[in-house]
């Protein structure tokens, strides 16, 4: 992707827009919530799916619709999901900030509310301290990081977590402060246009992923062998990461080269949405990939901060990892 293009945008079918008064109505709940004892995680997410009561039908409906049927863009814009932010603190420049108050927590809590009518949000262990729920903010020194602290470079097109099958199947960024010159990039799998030999090759287990540097873990050795493109050819899955994937033999120049019209198709598909405050922005891990055109941070309590939650989709699969909110 270049950084001075002009993408289209979200398609308006995946938007809802809140009342002022759903609004205050769910923001009051969940401060009541946040006031509630117990910190930790499981506990969390029970708190926050209680807030569902506060929701209007409306939304309901319409994140029902789009776990079912998905969106011409596989996302859902949800506006007006937090009051006037004025009394937040400051954007806090670490990813691992201490408390930061009931506003923050609150903001958390309706995150994860609207998550959990999608499946059940976990993490992983060694992802940010196993937060249930993660900052996307500017860290000092991390500027080049192809990570959620990075900033002044491009974020490369990926999926969460594509080295392992347990990735989300959706995850939910509610922005607390936005950045006009940050656009979270999509491009949905179903608008690929690829020559049918690229896509007979990226539906073959050909490739392999390395754990991204968020994780802290250093490449394994026995990295799985998985197709890049899956499923139905008119609604397909993609598991693509434009820095660690790779073509599991060195000398597979088919893969090689598939990869390559994978990422030129993807920028060519690519949609953009800058965040504003109150919105949520629900993204179908399985079927988009997603990046962010670069920004400038500043580091004064005022850049850009978005709250990241994890879903999967399947209470099944969540019951078979011992209904863990942090997968070791
Ligand atoms: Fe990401």
């Amino acid at each position: 992707m270049s950084q001075n293009e002009v993408f289209d945008q979200l398609d308006v079918g995946g938007i809802v827009d809140l009342t002022g008064e759903d609004t205050a109505r769910i923001h009051i709940a969940a401060l009541r919530a946040a006031g509630e004892p117990g910190k930790n995680a499981a506990y969390q997410a029970e708190r926050a799916a209680g807030l569902v009561t506060a929701f209007p039908p409306s939304l309901v409906r319409a994140l029902h619709r789009y776990g079912n049927h998905g969106s011409v863009h596989n996302t859902l814009l949800v506006r007006g999901l937090l009051p006037d932010v004025a009394g937040l603190p400051p954007s806090p420049g670490t990813t691992t900030p201490a408390p930061l108050g009931p506003d923050v927590d609150a903001a958390a809590l309706i995150l994860l509310a609207v998550a959990s009518q999608m499946g059940e949000p976990f993490t992983f262990a060694s992802l940010y301290e196993g937060r249930l729920v993660q900052h996307v903010t500017p860290v000092p020194g991390q500027e080049d990081a192809q990570t959620s602290e990075g900033s002044d470079t491009v974020l490369a097109w990926h999926v969460e977590d594509a080295f392992t099958e347990a990735r989300c199947d959706f995850f939910g960024l509610l922005c607390l402060r936005g950045e006009p010159a940050a656009q979270t990039l999509v491009a949905p799998a179903r608008a690929l246009a690829l020559p049918a030999e690229v896509e007979r090759v990226l539906r073959e287990p050909r490739f392999v992923v390395e754990p991204d540097i968020a994780h802290g873990a250093d490449p394994t050795p026995d990295l799985p062998v998985a197709a890049v493109l899956s499923g139905p050819p008119g609604d397909p899955e993609i598991c693509f990461d434009a820095v660690y994937q790779r073509p599991a033999d060195p000398a597979d120049a088919d893969a090689a080269t598939a990869l390559k019209a994978l990422a030129d198709a993807v920028d060519a598909a690519a949609v953009a949405h800058v965040l504003e405050p109150g919105e949520l922005l629900i993204a179908d891990n399985r079927r988009i990939v997603h990046g962010r055109t670069v920004f400038r941070p500043r580091y004064d309590g005022t850049d850009r901060w978005l709250l990241r939650t994890m879903v999967c989709a399947s209470k099944r699969e969540h019951r078979r990892r011992g209904a863990s909110r942090a997968l070791p």
